[in-house]
């Protein structure tokens, strides 16, 4: 199995890994783990990773604007990605900022992209997370009783909401036969500062 010997080959694999993981949905990085924090309690969750912007050291997720980790960004907006690969046995943690898009331009773009049926994600009556009394789903009456289109289901707009992470930690650690490897890389001044570490 491959061994890394250089920080800037780390760094490079660590993008290509998180770019192939957003545009290819079979791929071991496309379902990643979204950790937040209520300050109090830790709270982590699988969602789809939907975009890399590499040039931006920005991973996108899509959510609802009701759901609880939307309240745990607006108090402590940093967040940490988990990553694991079985088969290049990789794990990426990557820590960042995440601004939350919710009816502005970005959001447009984003939901004229959706395909109508897949608008249901944000198409449930109470917020996500709610109790309810029986086992069927929740969709607003509007879903199962009217045409779907891009048109009507723009009702639910104003639940979709993007959640776009800039990283500025990354945390890399690579599984070993021959001596496990991890290096660490902080974006300071502009730059990332890299480093090996104990694994
Ligand atoms: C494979 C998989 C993919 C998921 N993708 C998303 C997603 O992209 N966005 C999202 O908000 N929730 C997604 N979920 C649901 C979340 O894991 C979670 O149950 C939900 O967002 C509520 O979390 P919260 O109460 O912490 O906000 C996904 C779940 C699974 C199992």
């Amino acid at each position: 199995m491959e061994r890394f010997d250089d920080l800037d080959d780390v760094l490079r694999s660590c993008w290509n890994l998180l770019y192939k993981g957003a545009v290819q949905v079979k791929d071991d990085f496309h379902t990643p783990v979204l950790a937040t924090t209520n300050g109090q309690t830790p709270n982590a969750r699988t969602v789809v990773l939907r975009e890399t912007i590499p040039a931006e050291r920005k991973l996108v997720a899509y959510s609802d604007i009701r759901s609880g980790k939307i309240e745990d960004i607006q108090q402590y907006p940093h967040a940490c990605w988990v990553f694991w690969n079985p088969s290049k046995h990789i794990q990426i943690r990557a820590t960042g900022k995440v601004m939350i898009h919710h009816k502005d331009e970005l959001a447009a773009e984003k939901w004229a992209r959706i395909a109508p049926a897949k608008r249901r994600d944000y198409a449930t009556t109470k917020a996500p997370g709610n109790p309810k009394q029986f086992a069927e789903n929740d969709l607003s009456p509007f879903w199962n009783n009217s045409v779907l289109n891009s048109e009507t289901t723009d009702l639910f707009f104003e639940h979709f909401v993007v959640l776009a992470t800039i990283i500025e930690e990354i945390d890399w650690l690579h599984l070993h036969r021959e001596g496990h490897q991890r290096a660490k890389f902080y974006w300071v001044k502009q730059e990332w500062q890299k480093m090996w570490a104990v694994p």
